[in-house]
Order: C-alpha cells, then structure tokens, then sequence
C-alpha cells in the first residue's frame, strides 16, 4: 500500500515512522514534510492547505489512503475534499472538527452529553462579555478561550476581573488572535494536573492509547510563557486505572454524542483532562493526533499502524486488537533559544548520527535537509524519544541522547516527566 501524510512536524515524522514499520506499507508519502522525514518519506512540496494539489497528487501516485497530522486541513474540511473526490482518508470531517475548531461548540456538546467541564459563559458581543465579567470578583481565578482555532495561543488564564476584561479586549476588539478570538467563552478555572488522553475512532467505537503528559511552558518547573510542547511521556502515573475508568464513562458519552450528532468521525480524537479531587473534567478536545505526545506515545504502538487504518477506514476498528508495549517512552523537545517568543534559524544541527540506540529515535519538527546537512527551520526543531521498562530509565536514556545533539542557541528542558519520577502530579 503507499499512505500520503499530511503535515509537517514531529508528530508527522512520529506517524511516517510508525508506517515505516509496517510490512503492508511499500512507499510513504508526506506533504509537505520536513527535512528528517525525508529519510522515511518522499516529501513533496505541496502545501497541507491545497486540497486541490493533494488530492491530484493522491490520484497521480495511486495512493491507497491519507493521513492527516495537523488541526488546519481537517477544520477547512481536507476530509469532505477528499471524500468528494473518491479518495480514502483518515480524520473528522470539517463539521466534526468543529469539536476543536469552535470552543463554543465543544462546550455545547459537552453540556448536551453530559460530559463533566468547566462552567462556562459564551460571547459573540464583547458588550456582553465585559457586562459579564462586572460581577466577577476582583480576584477569582477565570479562563477566557477564543472561540476559533488560535494555533495554541487562545486559551488565557486570568487573575481576575481586570485581567479578564483585558483578555476580552485584546480579541474581541484589539483582535489579537484575528477571526478566532470574535466569539469567546469565560469559564471557571479548574486547578490540576492535565493528562491527554488520545483514542483511535471509527465513530462507532474507540480504542484508548496510553495516557500521556504534555510540558507546555518553555522552562523547568512548568515556568515561563506556554510553547506548542517541550516534551511528553507516557504512560502517565496519574492515570491510575481508577482515574482511566472514569475517563472511559466520558470516552463513551463522548462517542455516543458522535453518533447522535451523526458526525463522521474517522481517526484520533484527543481527549484533554484535568483532575480535580479525583474527577476528571475535560478541558478541549482536539481533533487529531497531539503534538508532542504522538511522539511519547506512538513508539509504544505494537499492533500495525495500517492494520488499525484500514479497520478504521472500514468502520470496523471493534475487531482489531490494539496492542501497546509494557515499557515508559520520553520525549524531549529541542527547540531554538528565543522560542516561543523571536529566535534564529539556519543553524547546522550536529551529533544527530552518534545516536545509536536501538529503543532511541529522533523525530524532526523544524528542520531543512541542505547540501546532506540538517539545518534548523524553525522553534520546535528535533524532539528525541526513549522507551525502557521504567521511567528512570527511560529519562536518563533520552538524556544522553540529547546531550550528543548541538546546535547554536539550542533550548531543551531538563525536567521532562519529573512529575512522573517523584510522584508529584501537579
Ligand atoms: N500537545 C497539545 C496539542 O497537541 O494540542
């Protein structure tokens, strides 16, 4: 079978690697890739957002089936495109996608099905908004979302009432985040640690991958502005199997509004959870693979990457037997210093080929192949992955890793999956 991957990132690289592995798979495709995913894919230069040149490119090369990596495309619709036109494809279609690409609507369907989340008000006049808010108290904690899609951007977690008037400001007049912040919603906050729980759907029924843990602000001790990830791990801890039987009674409700709701959903759906005194609440829902967790989680993946596809394509992922291994994966960001704020690019990255462990990979997010050099591309530059029977191992392994790796200004964070090692979750 040949696959075309659609995107560009680590998690890309994550999924092109897993179809690497796959004996039925014969040549792997990426649009448009990056430089290190050009040693397990062919990449072509065709944007994720030109449906028209992706799918001429699907029927030229006779590709059996696409994957779509990123939350963009599937939002524009890339699955009723491509579904028009005849063509396989793995993802929601663009009125699912809605679960991630409007907030609002998100939260209406976890209200309809019952799903436990944060209160929450929504706004499409920012009179109303800032009316709102005059009763909050000065000081009570409160989360503004942009309603759109904000590339990771649209969630601010306020102080109070004069923090959360400016947030309602800043994107509803000022428009900071352009047309995602026109509509928001002001929701209580829930204090906690956050776990992301990503299922393989068909619609009908799901499969759980091992729960992970993003690290989304750039410094040690969860300091510092939010990044799209530092790194992940998986499994995490916290997701007990008391915790994972409460998060399946959502998973359920969640599939069973799918169905009501009569959204075509095919593919990864991300669960997002924070836990308070024990519960579970969710916090978003994304419509894809997470990034950087897919590259924690997917190297865990035993059963056959395509074998899962292909049930999921034939709305019959029930009768496949998804197997995951019993060991602890890491993966560690290496981004461009300055990120996620202003940083430079075009640096040689060296050391990549002393890496020489079987149960170690490097995954690409901003990196060009020139003149056989990796040259930094962009924030997120390499994310590096270790699996081991524990978690101990699994850190100290990714860490001699990332330590063979250079590039000027280079970035890492040195805690990655500490909250797993000492048992702290939060
Ligand atoms: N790691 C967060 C996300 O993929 O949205």
């Amino acid at each position: 079978m040949k696959v075309l991957v659609v995107g560009s990132g680590g998690r890309e690289h994550a999924i092109c690697s897993q179809f690497s592995k796959s004996p039925k798979i014969d040549k792997i495709y990426c649009a448009p890739g990056n430089g290190g995913i050009s040693q397990v894919a062919e990449i072509t230069n065709i944007s994720a957002s030109d449906f028209n040149k992706l799918t001429d490119f699907v029927k030229k090369n006779k590709i059996d089936f696409t994957f779509v990596g990123p939350e963009t495309p599937l939002s524009s619709g890339i699955v009723d495109y491509f579904e028009a036109e005849g063509l396989k494809i793995i993802g929601p279609s663009r009125n699912a996608a809605r679960l991630e690409s409007s907030k609002i609507y998100s939260k209406e369907f976890m209200r309809k099905y019952d799903i436990p989340t944060a209160h929450y008000n929504s706004f499409t006049d920012i009179n109303d908004a800032l009316k709102f808010l005059e009763s909050w108290e000065e000081n009570k904690k409160v989360v503004v979302k942009a309603d759109g899609l904000a590339a990771g951007k649209g969630v601010y977690m306020c102080n109070g009432r004069r923090d959360a008037q400016n947030a309602v400001k800043q994107m509803m007049n000022d428009r900071v985040l352009g047309d995602a912040g026109t509509s928001v919603i002001i929701e209580e906050n829930i204090d906690g640690p956050e776990l992301s729980y990503l299922i393989f759907t068909d619609g009908i029924s799901y499969s759980v991958m091992p729960a992970s843990q993003d690290h989304k602000r750039i410094n040690d001790n969860d300091q510092g502005p939010n990044t799209g990830g530092m790194g992940a791990y998986a499994p995490a801890p916290l997701a007990t199997d008391e915790l994972n039987k409460k998060v399946e009674d959502i998973i359920r409700k969640v599939i069973n509004g799918i169905k009501v709701e009569k959204l075509d959903y095919k593919g990864v759906l991300y669960v997002g959870i924070i836990v308070n005194d024990s519960s579970p609440y969710v916090l978003e829902f994304n419509c894809r693979f997470g990034d950087p967790e897919t590259q924690a989680v997917l190297p865990l993946l035993n059963t056959d990457l395509t074998d899962v596809c292909s049930a999921i394509l034939n709305r019959k992922l029930s009768s496949v037997r998804i197997s995951w291994k019993r060991e602890f994966s890491v993966c560690v960001v290496l981004a461009s210093g300055g990120y996620p704020g202003n940083f430079k690019k075009g640096f040689e990255i060296k050391g990549i080929e002393n890496i020489n462990d079987e149960n170690t990979v490097v995954f690409h997010a901003g990196t060009k192949l020139e003149n056989g050099k990796f040259i930094t591309s962009g924030g997120r530059v390499l994310g590096i992955t270790s699996t081991a029977a524990d978690v101990k191992s699994a850190i100290n392994k990714v860490y001699s890793s990332v330590k063979l790796v250079s590039f000027k200004e280079m970035y890492y964070r040195k805690d990655i999956a500490w909250r797993a090692l000492n048992g702290k979750q939060n």
